[in-house]
């Protein structure tokens, strides 16, 4: 379902995609851990499905360096016709609720292209701060590409749950 996902129009616009068959990436998928727990590391993705009819509406992922376990970057997409309904929030809050919550992370970051203003608005509502370019951080259609990074500290999201 997530390789199906994967293959939406429009999903490559701002950002880098693998190009790889249905095989390549049930194969990528299988090497990923599988639990997550304080201490683990690797990219960890989740589907994003309608709760009525199961349906795909995209993806929401959460990579964590094995050197740094303490901090975790989180990406997420919605396919085309369910943008705009919150769901690229509703992901990242959910994400963002485990890693402060439950798995001992100190910050979580992100990155988007700057002519991204879906993204940044989500990443502003949900109180990320821009903390600088990354220049050519990504490659969007074959071409590298500068990237704004955004970041939530842990104290930052103790005080707004606080409010
Ligand atoms: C970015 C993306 C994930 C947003 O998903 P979504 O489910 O539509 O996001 P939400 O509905 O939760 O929120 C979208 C926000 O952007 C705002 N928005 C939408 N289009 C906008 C535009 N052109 N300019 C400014 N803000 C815009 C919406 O009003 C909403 O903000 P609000 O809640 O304050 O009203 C989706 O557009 C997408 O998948 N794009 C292609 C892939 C991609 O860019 N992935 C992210 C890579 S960093």
């Amino acid at each position: 379902m997530l390789w199906s996902v994967l293959q939406q129009p429009d999903l490559r616009e701002f950002q880098d995609l693998p190009e790889v068959d249905r095989p390549q990436f049930r194969r990528m998928v299988a090497a990923r851990p599988r639990n997550l727990v304080p201490g683990s590391w690797g990219r960890f993705e989740w589907l994003l499905q309608l709760t009525d009819t199961d349906e795909p509406a995209g993806w929401a992922s959460l990579r964590i360096a094995e050197r740094s376990t303490t901090t975790g970057e989180i990406g997420y997409s919605v396919v085309r016709e369910y943008r705009g309904r919150g769901f690229a929030s509703e992901a990242l809050r959910a994400i963002v609720d485990e890693a402060f919550s439950n798995l001992d992370m100190r910050k979580v970051r992100a990155y988007c292209v700057p002519d991204n203003a879906p993204s940044r608005r989500v990443l502003a509502n949900a109180g990320f701060e821009e903390d600088g370019v990354l220049p050519h951080g990504a490659t969007v259609r074959g071409k590298p590409v500068d990237v704004l990074g955004f970041v939530l500290e842990r104290v930052r999201w103790i005080q707004r749950e606080a409010v």
